[in-house]
């Protein structure tokens, strides 16, 4: 099959990458990166989650930042919504687009929201309904689709499974998150088989964790069976609360340098998203996870 000739990122570090910082970064630091995203040439960036304080304290102030952002046109903020309490709360602060977030791992999803596959699903019906009433889209989350923390593997009919009642329930797209960064590219494309014979490739996404060094890999070998988005995060920031020791999404500036190595169009200034991560691991007080920008900070002239 010939590679996609344009890909979508959807950049997950403001959400993805800070919900698991131990330090709390301020509302305004959060603003600004978006900001710095955007201008980047990021087209979906998604701010925030709209989740419980007491689950996820680093998310606290998402009405915040997402009323706070200058919002670009052409430029979609998705934010995370695990039920209609966070419909509401996102839809009071201007959401254009929410995220509904299921597994496909029992244990994770109890772990994670507190409730089986099926009430999780449940609680979805409501926010789909306010969605569709809204004029809001809805993308749809599946983790754990190579990989529980507490299950190990898992099989790709119970990822596919869970994919296609999202995209039945009326979700835009469904991405596909290898949470804790498990898997390899054999994997990753048994596991695609199995869900593209239940959705069109053109609605699916890979959201790949990079614990094992094998994000890139992953996103090559689904480029190669038609997939067209993923989702990455600047600087490689990130991991999840309740997938101990996985680290982040792989890093935005990786996957532009591939994308870009292939002549795959993403839109994105690679220069521009470097000084971006420089400047967000700068205020971590760390360097970048991406590997990209090491060698461009160890390149730099002294
Ligand atoms: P629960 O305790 O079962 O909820 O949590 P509840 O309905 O029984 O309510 C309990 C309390 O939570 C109440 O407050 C509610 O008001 C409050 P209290 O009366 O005790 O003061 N509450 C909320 N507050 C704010 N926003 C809400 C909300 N809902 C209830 N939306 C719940 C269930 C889902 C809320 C909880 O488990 C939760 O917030 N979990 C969040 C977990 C999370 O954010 N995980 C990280 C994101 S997922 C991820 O990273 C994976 C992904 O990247 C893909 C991948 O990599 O695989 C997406
Ligand atoms: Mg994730």
């Amino acid at each position: 099959m010939a590679l996609p000739a344009t890909v979508k990122l959807v950049e997950v570090g403001p959400r993805d990458g800070l919900q698991n910082e131990k330090q709390s970064v301020d509302t305004a630091t959060k603003i600004e990166l978006i900001a710095r995203l955007g201008a980047a040439g990021l087209r979906a960036i998604e701010a925030a989650s709209f989740v419980s304080p007491k689950w996820v304290p680093q998310m606290a102030d998402a009405a915040a930042v997402l009323t706070g952002i200058a919002r670009r046109s052409g430029v979609s903020y998705p934010v995370l919504t695990p039920n209609l309490q966070g419909f509401e709360a996102a839809l009071a602060a201007g959401a254009e687009e929410v995220a509904v977030f299921a597994a496909a791992s029992e244990s994770f999803s109890q772990r994670n929201i507190n409730c089986s596959i099926a009430e999780s699903l449940a609680r979805f019906d409501p926010v789909m309904h306010g969605a569709r009433m809204a004029g809001v889209k809805v993308r749809g989350y599946v983790s754990c689709v190579l990989g529980c923390p507490y299950e190990g593997d898992i099989a790709p009919a119970a990822v596919a499974a869970v994919a296609a009642k999202l995209y039945e329930m009326g979700c835009y797209e469904v991405t596909l998150g290898d949470t804790i960064g498990t898997g390899t590219p054999l994997k990753t494309q048994r596991m695609l088989g199995a869900v593209l014979e239940h959705l069109p490739v053109e609605r699916v996404a890979g959201h790949y964790h990079d614990t094992y060094g094998m994000a890139v890999a992953n996103i090559y070998a689904s480029l190669q069976m038609g997939v067209a988005t993923f989702d990455s995060s600047v600087a490689g920031l990130g991991g999840c609360p309740y997938a101990k020791g996985a680290s982040g999404n792989v890093a935005t500036e990786d996957v532009v340098y591939l994308l870009q190595g292939m002549d795959i169009d993403c839109g994105v200034d690679l220069d521009q998203l470097l000084a971006c991560s420089a400047w967000i691991s700068g205020v971590l007080g760390r360097r970048p996870a991406s590997r990209v920008g090491q060698a461009r900070c160890s390149s730099a002239p002294a």
